[in-house]
């Protein structure tokens, strides 16, 4: 009989949380035990798949996991993703609390899987930010031709903020329908029929965090420490899956055909090839591959290529990366 693994799965109650339940049962998950945890509001209450009994943190929780999904924020993540390294669990960790440590490996298997295959012991594995994944793989693609600058601009779905935020957008939308007044909890603005140029808070340069991921993390991922990205980043009134807009400027001058050819050659990337066939993230949604439309060459700068990038931000910018995450440790660590 093939192994099977005890998986711990922190913020199980989460959309990101409730996505990996949904790829475990989707891709038959080799499980012996699942073990999931959330808050104390949800403690006693069973999985939404898997029907296991939720529990809350505390020591010796980890005890005998192979693996921990963390997906409940930087807090949780920075005090109890150590814990069950120490306890012998790989941890793989949505928040952004140990993405920019040197002594983490920031992964997207596409990109730069070689890191978890030199992986010898149980440790914090970051799953990097969700509209940051979904720029590698046409940037991972195009890194033959020298990666020089990128711009972003970002269209970034409610679900990137979790569950909570996807209600104020359903609420929203209807009390605004029944003209009563909608005030927002987790947005500083109203998201309904609205869109707003804030993803995360403010620092010293003006830029938001959300920006500074995508800045930063880039680099990390794709080891090319030189290449200078900037980006703004825009909450839009959708439900799932971003898109973003990117100028992206190579040291070489190259044709359409070798661009389309390389992009073509990226696994986890479809390319649309037409001007209109471009992809939205209402049709992207629900989907494991990025898509990339709309490739075509500026007209001021034959070295620069815009392009537009649609991803499931729960599926490959959260959890589906973190699950191909796991089967890779399977696949190389665990056998
Ligand atoms: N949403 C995305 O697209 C996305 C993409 C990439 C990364 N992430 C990251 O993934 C993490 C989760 O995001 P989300 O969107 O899934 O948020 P969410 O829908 O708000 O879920 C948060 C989860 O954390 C749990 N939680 C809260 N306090 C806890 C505690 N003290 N102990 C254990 N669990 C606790 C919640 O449990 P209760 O239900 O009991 O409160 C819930 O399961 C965040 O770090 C986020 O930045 C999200």
């Amino acid at each position: 009989m093939s192994k099977k693994y005890n998986v711990g799965l922190v913020g199980a109650t989460g959309v990101v949380g409730e996505t990996f339940l949904k790829l475990m049962k989707e891709n038959n998950f080799p499980l012996s035990e699942l073990r999931p945890f959330a808050s104390e509001k949800s403690k006693g209450k069973k999985t939404s798949l898997f029907d296991a009994e939720i529990q809350v943190l505390q020591d010796g929780c980890f005890d005998g996991l192979d693996m921990v999904f963390f997906s409940s924020g930087d807090e949780i993540s920075k005090v109890w993703a150590p814990k069950a390294a120490q306890a012998g669990a790989y941890a793989i960790d949505n928040s952004a609390a140990f993405r920019m440590s040197p002594d983490h490996a920031l992964v997207v298997p596409e990109v730069n899987g070689h890191l978890l295959d030199e992986m010898t012991s149980a440790q914090v594995i970051a799953n990097p930010n969700c509209s940051t994944i979904q720029l590698m793989m046409p940037f991972n693609a195009l890194k033959k031709f020298g990666l020089k600058k990128a711009m972003v601009a970002s269209y970034q779905a409610v679900s990137g903020a979790g569950k909570e935020a996807i209600e104020e957008l359903k609420s929203q939308t209807t009390k605004k329908a029944d003209t009563s007044e909608a005030k927002p909890k987790v947005f500083t603005r109203e998201i309904a029929y609205n869109c707003i140029p804030q993803i995360g808070g403010f620092n010293s340069d003006d830029f938001t965090s959300e920006e500074f991921k995508i800045m930063n993390e880039s680099k990390k991922i794709l080891a090319e420490p030189d290449f200078l990205v900037s980006a703004f980043t825009v909450r839009v009134p959708s439900l799932n899956t971003h898109a973003e807009a990117v100028w992206l400027t190579l040291d070489q001058e190259v044709s359409r055909d070798e661009v389309i050819a390389a992009l073509k050659e990226q696994p986890g990337l479809e390319t649309f090839t037409e001007a209109q066939a471009y992809d939205t993230p209402k049709e992207r949604d629900g989907q494991y591959d990025v898509s990339v439309s709309r490739i075509h060459k500026d007209v001021h700068d034959p070295k620069t290529w815009i392009m537009w990038v649609v991803g499931d931000n729960l599926l490959k910018g959260a959890a589906l990366n973190g699950y191909q995450i796991a089967e890779r440790l399977i696949k190389n660590n665990f056998s």
